[in-house]
């Protein structure tokens, strides 16, 4: 349907800055908090002090007295909204649906919006509102024993048995049976969770911060029964989404508060408050049992995952399924499995189910590595498959160890000594350890509209959601090379639901599914002028659906691959672990701009340090709500913990993609926490289990 990939210009693989990187170093983009409104209120979320319970009484004659105060919303005035209906990603979770009911389902549950004419009024207020509880006893404890845990599906059935696991792990000669842990852990990306709703002209007009303005206006229509054509939703520049940036309590309170005062509302959520209403990644706990022969070749491997939800929705970190794409075994069972707490719902946060499940996966190969006798990129390299391992489907490219080779040649991996515990340098152990990585390659159905103008530009319509990682950069690159023009004829609009619907920011599968619309219109567009048409004043606009041509695809296993490398450095004395230089090495797809990709990858690759060093947010059982939550108390990897990493890709182009494409948004955290807990056990001889690994575990 498109010509090959290597018969277009040269945008598509040339770095490229960011279009508005300017604008933002210098404070002319406007972020969603801080876009100026006439008459603008400000509401401030107020959040349970208790686990669970119910509201007996808010005692709101008080702060409505308050000075500016306007308003207080709760569950006793707060207009009624839908909520059981199916949204554009499934069912939605009931939390951002505020002020519905008197439950309070865990700690940090919203149960009221206090409004007032500046935010310092609004703040004060709502910290004086006084709320009454009933309270009733609650669990917050993932580390106990859950015998109601049950499995869930996600992307595929919870549980998938192939094989008799127990024959084969007795027929093994080797076998590795541990279990694995990571923490809760949050988003926290640098510009917080922000909303201004109005109304304006008949239409509800709402300028956010999100992962997909298509997504979040069609979910607020269906909640406040609006005709989606009278509902705009705008997200210009993105401080970071993750996973994090969907429909959530602040847009809806927001826009109830605009309807009911007639007056645009902001609401923003607090740093401390993105810990309860931002969602989360989920603890999880998890069990690993391979089965190799002498030679290493598997013949058993079992995965089995548990992590936690709300009691108000079901939300499954499915740890367990990437080892269904990654490894073969005559005996394949993966089970994920969850547990309900009086806990907020988390939510996808960068490689949900890939991040956590990789840690344990690439871990426990270590394992079986040295228990082989086997350098671990060997082992790897005995154990790839030829299709997918439990699907069966061939892979649209898989090329891991092609990654590996590259990575052991750059990193200088093979003058490694495999044993642990040898190498000194003053206090500090050094040890190097490496890890496989993966994530699933999609796209999504998009729209998008291609204008050639009369001055002989073209503008791009795509509503796509640049979060922060260069996307309108992106496709101004696959526009201009479907164009066969510079990239400077060509201006994109992004992030306004009013362009139409579009994929989201998420999945790793925004870039892929937004250039490939773009690419339909832009090619029927080249085509149409090269018949030699005049270009009117209004210019001439192509419109394209990629829902067609997406659905065409053949069956296989699409994924991108990785392999990471890192080396570590550990003082036995104060069990403090540096990381003192990363790299990974992809095959991600094409890749379309290097720039910014490379700072998608270094940066997954960071959240990995963090990960395997520093993220861990604790609850108190007792109150049921978090210690430190901010981050003073939940060290995210600052600078001074970020050493050298590099991150480069082979060549490596999607087949099946109009561009070429595959998607890079995740898989740079994928496997990162595995490969720098392999490098502490190289440099310690001690295998760390659990997340973070914090020097009073290295101790
Ligand atoms: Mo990502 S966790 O799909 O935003």
């Amino acid at each position: 349907m498109t010509t090959a990939p290597t018969a277009r210009q040269n945008a598509v693989g040339t770095a490229h800055t960011r279009i508005e990187g300017r604008d933002k170093v210098t404070g002319a983009a406007r972020y969603a908090g801080e876009i100026p409104f006439a008459d603008l209120a400000h509401g401030w979320l107020v959040l349970s002090t208790v686990a669970r319970g119910r509201i007996r009484s808010i005692d709101t004659a008080d702060v409505l007295a308050m000075p500016g105060v306007v308003a207080v919303l709760h569950h006793g005035n707060a207009p009624r909204v839908e909520t059981g209906y199916v949204g554009l990603l499934g069912v939605p979770d009931p939390t951002a649906a505020v002020f519905q009911h008197d439950r309070v389902p865990h700690a940090g549950w919203p149960v009221a919006l206090v409004v007032a004419d500046t935010s310092e009024q609004a703040r004060e207020a709502a910290e004086a509102l006084v709320v009454h509880y009933e309270q009733e006893p609650h669990d917050v404890d993932f580390t106990a024993e859950h015998p109601d845990a049950y499995p869930v599906d996600s992307h595929g059935p919870a549980v998938i048995e192939k094989g008799d696991l127990e024959a084969e792990l007795a027929a093994s000669a080797v076998v590795v049976d541990a279990e694995y842990t990571t923490p809760e852990e949050h988003h926290n990306p640098m510009e917080p969770h922000a909303a201004t709703a109005r109304w304006d002209g008949g239409r509800l007009e709402l300028v956010d911060s999100n992962q997909g303005t298509f997504w979040v206006a069609s979910e607020l229509a269906k909640m406040f029964s609006l005709d989606p054509a009278s509902v705009r939703v705008r997200s210009e520049h993105v401080g970071g989404g993750f996973g994090s940036k969907g429909v959530r309590a602040h847009q809806v309170a927001a826009v109830m508060a605009a309807t009911e005062l007639h007056r645009p509302v902001r609401v923003v959520m607090t740093r401390r408050q993105m810990f309860s209403l931002a969602g989360y990644r989920s603890p999880t706990r998890q069990r690993l049992r391979l089965g190799a022969d002498a030679d290493g070749r598997l013949r058993a491997l079992e995965h089995r995952s548990l992590s936690a939800t709300s009691t108000v929705h079901e939300f499954i970190e499915s740890a367990a399924g990437p080892a269904r794409t990654m490894y073969g075994a005559d005996a394949h069972h993966t089970a994920n499995r969850l547990v309900r707490l009086d806990v907020p719902t988390p939510t996808w946060m960068r490689a949900p189910g890939e991040a956590p499940g990789s840690f344990a996966l690439e871990s426990a190969f270590d394992e079986l590595a040295e228990k082989c006798g086997l350098d671990p990129i060997e082992l790897r390299a005995r154990n790839d498959p030829e299709a997918g391992p439990v699907s069966g489907l061939p892979f649209s490219g898989r090329n891991l160890i092609a990654c590996f080779r590259e990575g052991a040649r750059r990193f200088g991996w093979a003058d490694r000594d495999p044993r642990p515990g040898l190498r000194r340098e003053g206090r500090w152990l050094l040890g190097t350890g490496t890890a496989a990585a993966s994530f699933p390659a999609g796209a999504g159905p998009s729209t998008a509209a291609v204008t050639a103008e009369a001055d002989g530009t073209y503008t791009v319509r795509i509503n796509a959601a640049d979060i922060g990682t260069g996307a309108r950069t992106a496709m101004t690159l696959v526009a201009a090379d479907a164009l066969r023009t510079a990239p400077d004829q060509v201006r994109v609009r992004i992030g306004d639901s009013d362009l139409g619907p579009a994929f989201i920011a998420g999945g790793s599968m925004g870039t892929r599914s937004w250039a490939w619309a773009v690419t339909i219109a832009a090619e029927e567009l080249r085509e149409r002028l090269a018949l030699g048409a005049d270009i009117p004043p209004e210019g001439i606009t192509v419109r394209s659906d990629s829902t067609e041509a997406i659905g065409a695809l053949a069956q296989k296993e699409r994924h991108s691959f990785g392999a990471q490398f890192a080396e570590v450095a550990v003082d036995p004395a104060t069990g403090e672990v540096r990381v003192r230089r990363m790299l990974g090495i992809f095959a991600a797809g094409r890749i379309v701009n290097p720039l910014t990709a490379r700072n998608q990858f270094v940066g997954g690759m960071t959240w990995g340090i963090s990960m395997a060093l520093h993220e861990e947010a604790v609850r108190d059982r007792a109150l049921g709500s978090h210690y430190g939550a901010d981050l003073a108390g939940y060290h995210v990897a600052a600078h001074a913990d970020v050493p050298a990493i590099e991150a480069d890709w082979i060549d490596d182009p999607d087949p099946d993609d109009p561009v070429g494409i595959k998607g890079i948004g995740e898989i740079g955290i994928v496997g990162a926490a595995a490969a720098i807990a392999n490098a502490v056990w190289h440099a310690t001889g001690v295998r760390h289990r659990d997340l973070p690994i914090r020097p009073d575990r290295v101790l």
